[in-house]
């Protein structure tokens, strides 16, 4: 289950029902996805194939059509990251500029961790931690960027409406306090 860390107080807000109220509160979607049918074959399988990708789509088609069918989502994709992917270092970097969309960035971490960084307006930034299952959605014109954590590995169904909308906005904020 995802947790939230503030920046500027170093609160920390655990517990399914704590962190859904926190993240419906900053108008951010929260959803758990179950990942007991995560393909066993996968498991801490951080490079993967188009065909290993195309099975785990398969594997949560149900849930990806029902957020589609709320949500507007036309077409969708799967990113895995670690290590081995080789401009790594280049990545991290570029997305760790703070920045926005015109649509909502959604993701669905399906293994491995990472950290989405939003602005809210009241707070500052907080850090939402991910784990397998976690769905968030970061709504449109909302400062963030993503990055991973310390085990540097994740893999991710991503959706969008379409894919212009995800054309990234950089932002220099002078709120923005690095970790
Ligand atoms: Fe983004």
């Amino acid at each position: 289950m995802a947790q939230i860390r503030i920046r500027n107080t170093n609160e920390r807000i655990e517990g399914e029902e704590q962190v859904k109220a926190f993240l419906e509160q900053q108008g951010v979607l929260y959803e758990h996805w179950d990942m007991s049918k995560y393909p066993a074959a996968l498991d801490e399988k951080f490079v993967l194939n188009d065909e290993e990708k195309a099975h785990i789509l398969s594997t949560f088609d149900a849930e990806i059509r029902d957020l589609a069918a709320r949500r507007g989502y036309e077409i969708w994709d799967v990113i895995s990251l670690s290590d081995a992917t080789p401009n790594i270092e280049e990545l991290l970097t570029k997305f760790e500029q703070v920045h926005t969309h015109t649509e909502d960035e959604i993701r669905a971490i399906v293994a491995g961790k990472g950290i989405f960084i939003i602005k809210s307006e009241e707070l500052g930034y907080f850090d939402v931690e991910l784990v397998p299952g976690d769905v968030i959605s970061v709504p449109e014109n909302t400062n963030h960027f993503f990055t991973l954590m310390d085990n540097r590995q994740i893999v991710a169904i991503r959706l969008f409406i379409e894919k212009d909308g995800w054309i990234a906005y950089n932002v220099n904020d002078p709120d923005f306090v690095k970790a």
